[in-house]
């Protein structure tokens, strides 16, 4: 082919070229959300928070075999620091993910039986922690990386005394 030849041709098939790409692009693409979708999916957000938070505080009686929950000493998530991790934990010598150090604490201060890592649960759990830390930077990092304990300002406190779930059966 002479090289004018081939330009001509060349000249057409990229422009053809690139209206095919962009109609297969637009086929893959979908629409943008609905406000009615937006709208449950902040909604199935929140449930799993509102689980979170609810594991937290001590309703899941396997999570605990002295009575502790993680609210105890980590009222609204504080000092969770789920804006650090993956990051190296001395006491387990590896970097790791904040599911990890999860059941690290429901073992060993609570003497509870870990979450399965794939479950719901933990999802909830690292749902409301990182919930309670939105707006904070994420930095991940050492263990000796963690920021200041985030202002408790509305924990919802532990179930009721008699109320049959969490620390005080
Ligand atoms: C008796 C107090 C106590 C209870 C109860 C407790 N923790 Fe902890 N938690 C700690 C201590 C102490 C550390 C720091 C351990 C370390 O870094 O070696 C910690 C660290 C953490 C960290 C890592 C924080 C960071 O920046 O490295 C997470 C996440 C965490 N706890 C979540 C939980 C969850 C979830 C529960 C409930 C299942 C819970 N903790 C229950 C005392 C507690």
């Amino acid at each position: 082919m002479k090289a004018n030849t081939k330009n001509v041709v060349m000249g057409l098939i990229a422009p053809i070229a690139l209206i095919g790409l962009f109609a297969l692009n637009s086929a893959l693409a979908r629409e943008p959300f609905t406000k009615a979708e937006l709208a449950a999916q902040e909604k199935a957000l929140l449930a799993a928070v509102d689980h979170g938070r609810d594991l937290w505080h001590g309703t899941k009686p396997s999570m605990t075999t002295n009575g502790l929950a993680c609210g105890n000493c980590h009222p609204d998530a504080a000092a969770s620091n789920p804006q650090t991790f993956p990051k190296y934990q001395a006491n387990l010598g590896k970097v790791i993910p904040i599911r990890d150090m999860i059941n690290w604490c429901i073992i060993v201060p609570q003497g509870g039986q870990a979450l399965d890592v794939n479950s719901d649960d933990m999802t909830a759990m690292e749902a409301y922690a990182t919930y309670m830390h939105r707006g904070v930077a994420i930095d991940p990092g050492l263990a000796t990386k963690q920021t200041s304990a985030v202002v408790v300002k509305s924990g919802p406190g532990f179930p009721k005394k008699g109320s049959g779930v969490g620390y005080d059966q």
